[in-house]
Parts: C-alpha cells; sequence; structure tokens
C-alpha cells in the first residue's frame, strides 16, 4: 500500500474510487458489527468505516486513539451527511488496515474537548500540536511567510541572510551572549535585529534587502513578546519615509487578503505628540472610540484645593466620557482606584449626569459643576473619568481606564505613529534614543542637538495594529559626522564610539546611500490574523513567560566538560 491522498482532501468527486490514506487516529466507534474510525492527517479528517465482514475484524478492533495507521478502502457516499467537514458527505469502507505504530501514555487527546492547561499544552506540544486550531496557525504562518516573500521578490527586494553570531546591536533590551571557545574571554551576542547589517547591505548596493529574521532579546516576557520571535525585516536605499511606509501598506494590504480581509490604504497617520495627547500611548487601539480630553484650563481652577495644586504645579487634569454612567457603581469606581494605586498612581475621580443633576466625585461647587456641564455638553447618563498630574505620570493610568472602560469595535484598526522624538530622558535623567541611535533627526532639528536633545524630532514610525505595535523603522543617518554626533549626545566617549561601532563608523564614511527600513514583528501580526491573545498560539515551539522550554527542559545545564572548554566557572 502508498499513500494516494490526504484524508482532509476527500470528497464527493471520490465517490466509488479506492483510495489509500494514512493518519492518526482521531477517535474510534465501536457498535459490534460496525467500527468507525476517525482518521486524522495535516489537512482534516475523513469517515473510515470497517463491516463485520473485513477479513480481520478483531485485528481492526485492536486500535486505539491516536494510533498510525493505513486504510486502502473504497469511497461511498455517507447516509447521515456531516455537513460541519469538508469530508462529511463521504465514508471509506476499508478492505486493508494496516497499523503503523502503537500510541501510548497520551496526556491528553487532540479530539478532546475541555481546556488543558498552556503548562500541560506546552510540555507536550508534539500533542498539541495535532489539534485543529493550532495546527491552523501554524499554517496561517506559513502561507503568510510565502506571501511576504513573494510580494518582496515581486518588488525587487533580495532575501539575504545575515549572522546569528554578531558583535552585541543595541536595540534597548539585554543581549543573550554566547561564550567563545577559541577567544577565550570573548562573546558573540545573538541579534536583537540585524539592524546593522542591513545598513551595511545598503552600503554595498544591495539597494532592498529583506530578511524573515530570527531576533533575540532577553526581557521581561509577555503574552506579545518572546525572548526569540521572527521579524519581516526591511532595508531600501534612496527612499523617503513615505516610500516605506507605501511599501509596508501593500505588503500589509496583500497579507490580509491571505485571510479574506480587505484593508483600507493609506492608513491614518498620527504624530507621536497628537497620540499622546488624544490616546496617552504611542499604540492606541483605535477600535475603542473614545479619547481624552483634557480639562486642565477649567477644572485646575476650580475650589478643589486638590485640582487647584496640581494646576499650579504644571500638572494636567485629563479625562474620557463614557456613555453608560449607570454603569459606575461605587464599586467599580473603588475597584479602578485600587487597580490605579497599584499601578502606581493616586485614584481616578468623576463627574456624571444622571437624572439631570451632574455631580462630581471631588468637592467643587454648584457654578463650577454647571460651568463644566455648559462647555462640556455632558449629556445625560454620561460620565467623565478623570486623571490628574504630570503628563508622564498619569498618560499610563489614561489608557488604562480608555482600555478599561472603551467600547471596543470590530476589525483591523491600522495606524501609522510619526514624527518620534529622537531622544528621551531615562528614570536617572539620562538621554536615550526613543528607537536605536541610527534614526535620523529631522532635518530642521539638527541644529537643537546641542542645545536641547530632547526637542529633536527624529524620522521614525512605529506601525500600530489594534493597540498593539507590531512594527517600527525610521529614515536611517547616512552622514558619518552626524552618525558621530548623536553618539555624543547619548554620552559615548569617543573611545565607546571606537569600540562598539567603529566597524560601522568606518563603513559610513564609504559612500552610504540615503536609506530607510522597517520591521515587522510577524508573530505579533500572526497573532491578530488568527485572532488570539497571545503570540504563543502561532510559534510552534515558543517559550513560557519565564523564558522556559517545558517541552525539552530549556534552559539546561551544562557538561563540566562543556564549561572547562569554555573556562566558565558557574558561582553557585
Ligand atoms: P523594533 O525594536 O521596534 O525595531 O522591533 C520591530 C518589531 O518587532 C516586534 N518585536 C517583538 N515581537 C515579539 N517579541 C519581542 N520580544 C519583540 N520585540 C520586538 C514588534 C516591533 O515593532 N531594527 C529595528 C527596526 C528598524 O529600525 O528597521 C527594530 O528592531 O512588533
Amino acid at each position: 500500500m502508498k499513500r494516494t491522498d490526504y484524508c482532509g482532501n476527500i470528497d464527493e468527486k471520490y465517490v466509488d474510487k479506492t483510495v489509500v490514506v494514512d493518519g492518526w487516529v482521531h477517535k474510534t466507534r465501536d457498535i459490534g458489527n460496525l467500527l468507525f474510525i476517525d482518521l486524522r492527517d495535516r489537512e482534516g479528517i475523513v469517515q473510515v468505516v470497517v463491516e463485520n465482514d473485513y477479513n480481520d475484524f478483531e485485528y481492526a478492533k485492536t486500535i486505539r486513539t491516536e494510533f498510525v495507521i493505513e486504510v486502502e478502502g473504497k469511497v461511498r457516499k455517507r447516509e447521515n451527511p456531516n455537513p460541519k467537514i469538508k469530508t462529511g458527505g463521504i465514508e471509506i469502507i476499508a478492505n486493508k488496515i494496516k497499523i503503523l505504530n502503537k500510541a501510548e501514555d497520551l496526556p491528553f487527546f487532540p479530539s478532546e474537548k475541555k481546556d488543558i492547561s498552556e503548562e500541560t499544552r506546552l510540555k507536550y506540544r508534539y500533542i498539541d500540536l495535532r489539534k485543529d486550531k493550532i495546527k491552523n496557525n501554524i499554517a496561517l504562518r506559513h502561507k503568510a511567510t510565502i506571501n511576504i516573500r513573494n510580494f518582496l521578490n515581486d518588488n525587487g527586494f533580495y532575501e539575504i541572510e545575515t549572522p546569528v553570531l554578531i558583535r552585541s546591536t543595541p536595540e534597548g533590551a539585554r543581549d543573550f551572549l554566547v561564550p567563545s571557545r577559541v577567544h577565550h574571554g570573548k562573546f558573540y551576542a545573538l541579534p536583537q535585529s540585524p539592524q546593522l547589517f542591513k545598513q551595511i547591505l545598503m552600503i554595498s548596493g544591495f539597494d532592498r534587502y529583506f530578511q524573515l529574521a530570527k531576533c533575540f532579546r532577553d526581557e521581561d516576557l509577555r503574552s506579545d513578546r518572546q525572548p526569540e520571535f521572527t521579524q519581516v525585516d526591511i532595508e531600501m536605499s534612496f527612499v523617503d519615509e513615505n516610500d516605506v511606509l507605501e511599501l509596508s501598506e501593500n505588503m500589509l494590504k496583500n497579507l490580509f487578503k491571505e485571510i479574506g480581509v480587505t484593508v483600507e490604504t493609506p492608513f491614518l497617520k498620527l504624530s507621536y505628540d497628537e497620540a499622546m495627547e488624544k490616546y496617552a500611548t504611542d499604540k492606541p487601539d483605535l477600535r475603542i472610540k473614545e479619547v481624552i480630553e483634557d480639562w486642565t484650563e477649567l477644572l485646575g481652577k476650580t475650589s478643589s484645593n486638590i485640582l487647584n495644586s496640581i494646576y499650579q504645579n504644571n500638572g494636567k487634569i485629563r479625562g474620557i466620557k463614557f456613555q453608560n454612567g449607570k454603569n459606575f457603581s461605587r464599586k467599580v469606581i473603588d475597584n479602578l482606584n485600587n487597580e490605579i494605586r497599584e499601578l502606581g498612581g493616586k485614584g481616578a475621580f468623576w463627574i456624571k449626569k444622571i437624572e439631570g443633576v451632574i455631580k462630581s466625585s471631588i468637592k467643587l461647587n454648584d457654578d463650577e459643576l454647571s460651568s463644566f456641564e455648559k462647555s462640556s455638553s455632558i449629556q445625560e447618563n454620561e460620565i467623565y473619568l478623570f486623571v490628574g498630574g504630570n503628563n508622564k505620570e498619569i498618560n499610563p493610568y489614561l489608557d488604562y481606564i480608555r482600555k478599561k472602560f472603551g467600547n471596543i469595535g470590530e476589525g483591523f484598526e491600522f495606524l501609522w505613529i510619526v514624527d518620534f522624538p529622537l531622544f528621551e530622558r531615562d528614570s536617572d535623567g539620562n538621554i536615550t534614543s526613543l528607537h536605536h541611535p541610527f534614526t535620523s533627526p529631522k532635518p530642521e532639528d539638527i541644529e537643537k542637538l546641542d542645545i536641547d536633545p530632547v526637542q529633536v524630532y527624529s524620522n521614525a514610525y512605529d506601525i500600530v495594529l489594534n493597540g498593539y505595535e507590531i512594527g517600527g523603522g525610521s529614515i536611517r543617518i547616512h552622514d558619518f559626522e552626524l552618525q558621530k554626533k548623536i553618539f555624543e549626545v547619548l554620552g559615548l566617549s569617543d573611545n565607546d564610539i571606537n569600540k562598539k561601532f567603529g566597524f560601522f563608523i568606518k563603513a559610513l564614511k564609504t559612500g552610504t546611500p540615503p536609506h530607510g527600513g522597517i520591521a515587522f514583528g510577524l508573530d505579533r501580526i500572526l497573532m491578530l490574523m488568527a485572532e488570539e491573545t497571545s503570540i504563543r498560539e502561532v510559534i510552534p515551539f515558543p517559550k513560557t513567560t519565564s523564558g522556559m522550554d517545558l517541552m525539552s527542559e530549556t534552559p539546561s545545564e551544562v557538561d563540566e566538560k562543556q564549561l572547562k572548554e569554555l573556562k566558565i566557572n558557574i558561582i553557585k
């Protein structure tokens, strides 16, 4: 016997034909004189019927769930079709069955409907991957990568691999390090992204590069962050910002066709400052229509001591209006306040209008309330939730409130965030890059680099989909002097610059074209396309949030001999 067809592909066209199928036994039903086997392979499930005149009925009855078997049989129309599955109109009457392998010690069955804990799923990923839902996600991943490759190839891009053992590139996270055996005391770093290599490829004249690049970042993990993940990494020469945005939009438009979604282009664009003002985040979910309003001027000058003192200290009073004021019971507000306090804030206050009366949780007199009523045109059953304080401090709470109580619509809301500041100050007051140090400042801001670097804006852009940052990039610095200047603003000495980036600076001097690019987080895009809430659901073998592969128990200790060769001592 030799397989002729996939189980999942057999339909009415096969009636009266003899086929050979191979697969896993999804389920069996033994009704005495008939044995039904649901046989599963990558493409789907087909029903096999073993009738009691089969030459070795007893042998067939020893078949159990997840055995791997081969069946030869004739296809016939089913008496009771199952419209829910592709093969539901037919069944295969077995005339030859071979058990190819038994299956034992299964921690759970792919046919089980009940929820299995993620820990068990990840520990036995080989069983989990047999399940329809996750298998479909992996199939989508395949289709998406082929789609992207074809699109970029059609647009004149070369797919070029860059090394995985590299010198560390700063992208803001910690590096994973690999000790060198030959060069004692020296280390490779795994790439956080291929940033410098793709820029060097532009210097070498490759003009349009892409790569489905594995990137590695040792950072705190979340549902949308893995220590190793895949970027669709792109770089182009002789382009401006609009060229990169347009190419990206067309790539995504083409990709989303894969799931039958028509994406309208061009995408909406918001400057970083506008996004922070209206949404208090640089990755707003535009499916939520509520926006943030600034009421500092009116509320800050009221009789409330608290609000007044926020105003006097140059703070802001910003709030969001929600329609369903009656839902905001005392319990809901108490919970919200506790949650904001847990996030490090002081809490929120409200103003609402119920049964024609305007009320506030903060002490305001009647004139002040009625002046707010007039200016805001607050309607019956509407409520404003406010937070006051320093803008940078209150943004996370406003974002939290908007996400928690906002009405989430459907669909895919793409958005560009543009005109990012080039630098920000970290908690110690040091200047750091908002993206990375190779991002070009806006030409008109270059002179501010010496005077007030945090006022310098950049040619950087991020792309956001439904509240997730799915990509980011910039037009790069191609001028060697300017690149050096940026390193200096970041506090790097000549010595540091030479040590860390000497090779790159040298390359920049040798004839660098103007260039720019972008990198997309493929896992995040796939998560959203598959309507999942964690990127672990679209990665075949993901790590847990503590960075472990539970299946192979990684990371693991290594042999004493390996450590000796590397001359590494573990401090216990
Ligand atoms: P950036 O650091 O913004 O840019 O990364 C690009 C995109 O990669 C995704 N991403 C991640 N996905 C899963 N797990 C992670 N830990 C993770 N970290 C990032 C995000 C992000 O938008 N070299 C630049 C790009 C450029 O300038 O061209 C870079 O790496 O979706």
